[in-house]
């Protein structure tokens, strides 16, 4: 894709399925590489040996101001800028209904998968506008934001302040050339839809789609790294769902 080789991106949740496999893709592209998550080795088992010159693997908890900060400062550190960032760790949290559940584990939700996205904003595009090239950045989101279903008032809520966050961000920054775009993965086989579901569940949830099957990571990454790419040079601001056609 074009745009992408010698760029420094910056990937959230990276030692988990979405996260480490848009690692794999940005590596093949030619990036380098900042791989961000809660524990070190976690990241390294995800996303393998790689070579150091092109790769760093950060500690950081995203729902924290210092977290978000430390992951910038280690990519300008060692790479000396960022030009892509793919906003992507988040938790499926304890699925309840609102009437049962904890305000705890509300606040829990909201704070890695609504702040966290919101810190990570707003670090990495000052160090972009700071910069003065431009960049890319892509949002996790849910098609469970867009498609609500039962027991997520906290998972749904966050993945909806998600896509607001995305749009003012778009047009906030649209005149420093920083693209900003939402990506709504659907079900896909990672160990946050195990964790939720089961492993049964898991494998089934796919089963009432047109495609009859989840997502692999792989599927949902690409179009995130597309989106990154200068191939979606005029996209920005946008909401982009990759569900096997759960929305038809
Ligand atoms: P995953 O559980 O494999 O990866 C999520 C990663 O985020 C984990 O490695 C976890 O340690 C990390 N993380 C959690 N809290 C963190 C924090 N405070 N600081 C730093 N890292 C933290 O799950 P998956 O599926 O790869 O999730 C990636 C994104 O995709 C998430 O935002 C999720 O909500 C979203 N998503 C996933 C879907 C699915 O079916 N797997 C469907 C729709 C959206």
């Amino acid at each position: 894709m074009r745009g992408l080789a010698g760029k420094i991106a910056i990937v959230t949740g990276a030692a988990g399925g979405i996260g480490s496999a848009a690692v794999a893709r940005l590596l093949a592209e030619g990036c380098r590489v900042v791989a961000v998550d809660l524990d070190e080795d976690d990241i390294v088992k995800a996303c393998g040996e790689v070579d150091g010159d092109r790769f760093v693997a950060v500690a950081a908890d995203v729902s924290t101001p210092d977290g978000c900060a430390a992951y910038v400062k280690q990519a300008v550190h060692r790479f000396g800028a960022v030009h892509l960032f793919l906003n992507n760790a988040g938790i499926m949290g304890v699925r309840m209904p609102i009437v049962d559940m904890p305000v705890a584990e509300f606040d829990r939700i909201i704070a890695v998968n609504l702040r966290g996205v919101f810190l990570g904003l707003q670090a990495v595009i000052r160090q972009m506008i700071a910069q003065g090239e431009g960049g890319a950045v892509v949002n996790t989101s849910s098609a469970g934001a867009l498609r609500p279903y039962v027991n997520s008032a906290g998972y749904g809520t966050s993945k909806n302040g998600g896509i607001s966050l995305t749009k003012v961000a778009a047009l906030e920054n649209g005149s420093h050339g920083v693209r900003v775009n939402a990506v709504c993965p659907g079900s896909t086989a990672t160990p946050l839809l195990t964790a939720a579901f089961g492993a049964e569940g898991a494998e089934k949830s796919g089963d009432h789609l047109p495609l009859a099957r989840v997502a692999s990571p792989d599927e949902i990454a690409a179009l995130m790294v597309y989106l990154l790419s200068d191939d979606a040079s005029y996209q920005t601001g946008g909401v982009y769902t990759v569900d096997g056609g759960l929305m038809l």
